[in-house]
């Protein structure tokens, strides 16, 4: 049996993408965060989403250690956005960044310091920048010309002024430098460097009383796994932070360069570190800063997936197991594209191990199709998973590296009441989210009166 170690880097490699708590028998799985996988299927059923507490803290912890008490890190809630996990964020001393009157709420019930909190979004309601001021939100992220005259709006009705930061689109790819590329600044989000609209948004909210500009922001992607793309956000945002002090004469004080840094979803799979991503950025930020003659802005960071992605894991019990003669082995489990759209969505890829004890041996060790249970044929979690021998009905499998927006994006499809989540640590298991009922799902169904139900529809002949 190995365990793993409790340390961040390439030492995980053992278990990655497994959290670090994670201990193998040969392939099977058999416990994390001191638990028992059968136990843990045992009490809270499945599927089942598991975060492991070490892996999550742990992370937040080397975000931290990595940047410095000088940079700022804001938890990006929309990877997953649960009361306890924000609990954890809070106490770790991390901001979060939320996107929707939800999320704030979320954070707000969570005990989150509301000057922590970093409001997005390409399309706020006045409902939702009116909760952000009364509950005193850190930075309001302004994204268009029309977010910033409502901003001053419900700011003048509040009798609040909303500190902010004016989102850029700096035509930054994860990969290559394109900051006159159109096709990449014709972006829902933001203001377009290469057109002047973040200078001309500047320009804006300088003249809005109740709004105090106070730097830039940009994100530039997800799952990027290399530093070119953080640091051409840097020097691109540094050099704008200079155009604006040489233009209207205002020193922007922060760059908040959002999130983006990837993760190993399968086995072998290179992952960026965090200390080296932390060490470039902020190298990268004083270059930027010195070259222009800038004092150094503050800097802050948004990380969701490299925080909570591969501090989760879901637990799946083996329903159907279906030999097609010339084809592939059929393993369906109970869960599916309703508990994890991403390999639907984006063809996203992931490691499945089995777990817990084998149910008996036959099938033989190989590769199989782990499909869920809905009725689409794309409802395909992994389409060659490695099995050992003995997977068979009741059989259960985890799947790496779920933390992520996982939970965040569920859905009822089929109407399946959604997985509870629980966070593993110490050889105890708390829940985060309670399981759905049918009857949860069924809640907000009205049924119709009888006589407009049963009122007779045009003619079938
Ligand atoms: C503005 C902003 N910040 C942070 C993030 C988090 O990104 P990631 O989960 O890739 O770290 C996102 C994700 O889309 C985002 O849009």
């Amino acid at each position: 049996m190995r365990a793993a170690q409790d340390s961040g880097g390439p030492a995980r490699a053992g278990t990655a993408p497994f959290p670090r708590t994670a201990v193998f028998d040969g392939p099977r799985l058999v416990a994390v965060g001191g638990v028992d996988v059968v136990e843990l299927a045992r009490r809270h059923g499945t599927p089942l989403y598991v975060l492991d507490h070490a892996e999550l803290a742990g992370r937040m912890r080397e975000y931290r250690a990595a940047l410095g008490a000088d940079v700022d890190v804001a938890y990006a809630a929309k990877a997953l956005c649960v009361v306890g996990v924000l609990q954890v964020a809070a106490a770790e001393g991390l901001g979060v960044d939320v996107a929707s009157e939800g999320e704030l709420v979320t954070a707000h019930r969570a005990g989150v310091p509301m000057g922590r909190v970093v409001f997005h979004g390409n399309n706020k309601s006045v409902d939702e920048l009116a909760a952000a001021g009364r509950l005193g939100v850190g930075r309001v992220v302004v994204d268009s010309f029309a977010e910033l005259d409502r901003l001053e709006r419900v700011g003048r009705r509040l009798g609040h002024v909303f500190d902010v930061l004016v989102r850029v689109t700096p035509g930054v790819r994860a990969g290559t430098h394109a900051f006159v590329r159109t096709g990449h600044d014709d972006t829902k989000f933001g203001f377009t460097l290469s057109a002047g609209l973040a200078g001309e948004a500047v320009a804006r909210a300088g003249r809005c009383p109740h709004v105090r500009l106070r730097g830039a922001h940009c994100h530039v992607g997800s799952q990027i796994l290399g530093p070119g793309a953080f640091e051409d956000a840097a020097a691109v945002l540094t050099g704008f932070l200079a155009d604006v002090r040489d233009a209207h004469g205002v020193v922007l004080e922060e760059l908040n360069l959002g999130g983006g840094l990837g993760i190993a979803y399968r086995r072998g799979d290179r992952a960026p570190v965090v200390a080296d991503y932390g060490a470039r950025l902020v190298q990268a930020l004083r270059v930027g800063a010195s070259a222009r003659g800038l004092p150094e802005p503050r800097l802050a960071v948004e990380p969701g997936r490299s925080i909570v992605g591969p501090a989760g894991i879901t637990l799946y019990t083996v329903g159907t197991v279906k030999d097609v003669p010339g084809g592939r082995r059929w393993v369906s489990v109970d869960g599916g594209m309703s508990d994890n759209v991403r390999p639907a969505l984006y063809g996203a890829s992931y490691e499945v191990a089995a777990a817990g004890p084998a149910a008996g041996s036959g099938g033989g060790a190989g590769r199989a199709a782990v499909v869920g249970k809905h009725c689409e044929s794309g409802d395909v979690l992994a389409p060659e998973a490695r099995l050992p021998d003995g997977v068979a009905e009741g059989t259960l499998l985890a799947v790496a590296a779920t933390g992520a927006y996982g939970h965040v994006m569920a859905s009822n499809y089929n109407r399946l009441p959604r997985p509870a989540m629980v966070l593993v640590g110490g050889g105890r298991s708390d829940v985060l989210v309670r399981r759905e009922t049918v009857d949860d799902v069924l809640a907000h169904d009205v049924s119709l009166p009888a006589e407009v139900a049963g009122a007779p529809g045009p003619a079938v002949d």
